[in-house]
């Protein structure tokens, strides 16, 4: 169904198929589009429904949800694990669209590029050996660790204009800088992707920023989004697709776009995208897709722009729209702890003083997946020169680390004395990979960190949550452009305006520094670097994939059970959750992230956040039903199970929004894993109610919630629930009954009749019969 159907692992994107999203594209458009003009983000994924026949009117943003056929997936190796477990369950011989998985978020940063990523493999060596071989069977492109950052890596290769990602990190809109509509998801999404099964998207808003004028010379495009997030704030972007436009786009290079996608993630955008221009065709052919720039130039007027009336009168076709003027456009200081705390250039010095913010700068990191473009690189390194030639290093008492975005950006800059330039001022070159952005930065031994101080950092990394960087609460974090990175590591203060105040030579004369200059690309063309960090491309179907019994990471999954056709009965309530129950109290992340591969392990935080309506609001803490089970009251985990291994059915009532937040599978997985066949709630999060579809849970919404639900909020443990409706489940069916008794000392004292409703599709019944969306693609494989 997919614009670019796999072919086994690919070095690098294949020219895109645009006639079939012409064909998909002017299908929707005389149909139910009603042949209006459209925006860019709105072409790209009406040019990837899945079925347009199967819809019946235009879609209403925020509200029709769209079935979309994404060209390609991108996972990063935190977030792989679970999704190739998954989709081990599938049966597929490969992946059913071109994939690729990118090793950067493991190697944690000490010594320095070469020895980290030794010592990565110590210390993850059976998730890089699963994930190769996993890999090499499925037909997916595997990037090793020190290859490089996912988002770099995709821009370098696999970006391309008017296409459809789905990416397994939040900072997957970065490709957004060359065209792409890429879009960070939880790996269950992914695995619909691989799977070839349609992925649901709401149809989103479309937010407009209109860049005018022309970027200054200390601008850079890292300010365009800092300015932005300061503008709109963390949720300002939640539900849109923000497209950019205007003449000051044209002023902008490629992966200076990608910084600003990147970072679209921090206004909560779903994603970010702009429109194809010539530096995207510059940077194509850069990086050997001249083939895609070709195909791309002559698709541009038909779908790689926005329509003409869009842009003669955007106000009418965009939800919201939001100016920014380049030439005026200073640089900005976003942070502490959050990323859109704006505060511009000329304003820091005061503000420091005024929030007494530590004004000595310890440590200046530049790179990471957001700026580490030979661009950002070269302008950096042209500050580090100047600062030579006056005889000067980086302030005594900061440290400057740099993390290249991927092998290729990493064997440029040493080629082009850009290393060495950052060297010269006593920069440590880290691996091509996440380090010190995820908190794989070991600062232990640094007396700020050892002794929790007060001290600040600045970075032209994307995110600055507290304790994120160094695991120090009382690190205050800034983020700017890799350019102020410099600067600040120079003067070594937080207060130092490059474009005001003066630095002091080695031989004690003041000088200031001259604005940054440097090269969109490099000139001779980019180094490829060394051999061993190419991707490895080698389909062997008869892989096997090494999974130890006793690894406490990593867990092959056993197929869920079918429905054995019968209504359910005899289901114990586990619990009556009383208010909020994101994804994060289901399934916690924090310290079981490491369990990530392994459903048992952490199906041992099942529900730990969740409060109990019966014991009023007491979190994580419920009785247990069946007498003689041990505990007889205990923790969540605990007593389910104890249900699973009495095979003891149970289900969870829930009060409303159930499941918001994340995508993450495992908060259904972890359930139905312990024995539960259904979650009763008040309201559902819809993605939340989808992964409980996929993975074969029934969910079921209560047809009056302000009566019914209180039902369960008093002695819910005496409760036994069957059904009367599962049977003759369908589409056109939406009713499921729940008859409830009450049981006190063996007697039933009461018994309720509560009518519920189910959204299943008939997809999504197919599902449920198999015993998950996984199974049923594995029954269609045999
Ligand atoms: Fe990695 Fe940080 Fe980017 S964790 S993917 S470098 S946001």
């Amino acid at each position: 169904a997919s614009g670019a159907a796999s072919t086994g692992p690919q070095p690098r994107a294949s020219v895109p198929n645009y006639a079939l999203f012409n064909e998909r594209l002017g299908k929707a458009r005389s149909t139910i589009l009603e042949n209006k003009p459209l925006t860019l983000a709105q072409k790209i994924l009406y040019a990837h429904l899945h079925d347009v026949s199967a819809m019946s009117s235009a879609p209403v943003p925020g509200e029709t949800y769209l079935k979309l056929s994404p060209d390609r997936v991108a996972m990063q190796d935190a977030s792989a694990q679970m999704a190739i477990l998954q989709f081990m369950l599938s049966g597929m011989p490969q992946t059913a669209v071109p994939t690729s998985i990118h090793c950067d978020h493991l190697v944690e940063a000490y010594e320095g590029a070469d020895k980290d990523v030794a010592r990565s493999w110590q210390t993850s060596r059976e998730i890089y050996e699963f994930l190769q071989a996993a890999s090499q069977k499925y037909g997916i492109a595997f990037w090793k660790p020190g290859s490089g950052i996912i988002h770099q890596l995709v821009l370098e290769n696999y970006a391309a204009p008017g296409t459809l990602m789905l990416g397994t990190d939040s900072h997957t809109p970065n490709a957004g800088g060359l065209g792409m509509l890429a879009i960070g998801v939880g790996g269950a999404d992914a695995v619909d992707a691989m799977a070839a099964i349609p992925w649901e998207l709401k149809a989103p808003r479309v937010l407009g920023v209109h860049l005018k004028g022309k970027m200054n010379p200390w601008g850079s495009p890292k300010d365009v989004i800092l300015n932005l997030a300061g503008q709109l704030s963390v949720r300002g972007g939640t539900g849109y697709i923000v497209e950019y436009f205007g003449e000051g786009v044209d002023s902008l290079s490629c992966t200076g776009m990608a910084t600003i996608c990147n970072m679209g993630a921090e206004i909560g955008a779903t994603t970010s995208v702009f429109p194809y221009t010539a530096s995207m065709r510059r940077y194509l052919s850069a990086t050997q897709r001249a083939d895609i720039a070709e195909a791309a130039n002559a698709q541009q007027a038909a779908y790689l722009s926005a329509d003409t009336q869009v842009k003669a009168d955007p106000a009418k076709y965009y939800d919201q729209i939001v100016e920014i003027d380049l030439d005026k456009l200073e640089p900005g200081y976003n942070g502490p702890f959050t990323p859109d705390l704006y505060t511009a250039r000329s304003k820091m010095s005061d503000q420091v003083a005024k929030e007494g913010w530590t004004d000595k700068v310890s440590a200046a990191l530049i790179g990471s997946c957001t700026n580490s473009s030979y661009q950002d690189l070269s302008r950096a390194a042209s500050l580090a020169r100047q600062a030579s030639k006056h005889g000067i290093r980086v302030a005594e008492g900061t440290e400057f680390l740099v993390s290249p975005g991927s092998e290729q950006i990493r064997a440029t800059m040493e080629r082009d004395g850009i290393q060495s330039a950052f060297e010269a001022i006593g920069a440590k070159v880290l691996a091509n990979a996440c380090g010190p952005c995820i908190g794989q930065w070991n600062r232990d031994e640094n007396p700020v960190v050892k002794n929790r101080e007060m001290n600040s950092i600045v970075s032209s990394f994307n995110r600055n949550f507290r304790a994120r960087n160094d695991g120090n609460p009382n690190t205050l974090n800034f983020l700017t452009s890799p350019e102020m990175v410099l600067s600040a590591a120079l003067s070594g203060r937080l207060s130092f305006n490059p474009l005001t105040d003066s630095l002091t030579a080695a031989d004690g004369s003041q000088f200031k520094l001259e604005p940054p200059a440097g090269n969109e690309l490099p000139t001779e063309g980019y180094a490829a670097g060394r051999a061993e960090y190419r991707p490895l491309l080698d389909h062997k179907p008869e892989m096997h994939i090494p999974i130890t019994p006793t690894s406490q990471r990593l867990q092959s999954l056993e197929a869920f059970k079918p429905w054995d056709g019968q209504e359910f009965k005899d289901t114990r309530v586990l619990i009556t959750v009383q208010g909020k129950c994101t994804t994060d109290h289901i399934s916690a992340a924090g310290k079981w992230l490491k369990y990530k591969g392994h459903l048992e392990n952490l199906a041992r935080n099942t529900l730990i956040g969740a409060a109990n309506a019966a014991l009023d609001g007491k979190v994580n803490w419920v009785r247990n039903a069946i007498d003689g089970l041990e505990p007889a009251e205990g923790t969540i985990p605990d007593v389910a199970t104890s249900y699973k291994n009495s095979n003891v059915p149970w289900l969870v009532i829930a009060d409303y929004n159930y499941g918001e937040g994340s995508a993450r599978e495992h908060a259904a997985m972890q359930p139905r894993f312990l024995g539960c066949n259904m979650v009763v709630a008040r309201s559902f999060a819809r993605i939340h109610e989808t992964n409980l579809k996929k993975q074969g849970v029934l969910p079921l919404v209560f047809a009056r919630p302000d009566e019914d639900y209180f039902l369960f909020t008093k002695n819910p443990h005496e409760l036994v629930v069957r059904t009367e409706g599962v049977k003759d489940i369908s589409e056109s069916t939406p009713t499921v009954s729940l008859i409830v008794d009450r049981v006190q000392n063996g007697k039933v004292v009461e018994s309720h009749t509560v009518l519920c409703n189910h959204t299943m599709s008939a997809d999504q019944i197919g599902w449920f019969k198999a015993g998950s969306a996984l199974n049923l693609i594995a029954s269609q494989q045999k």
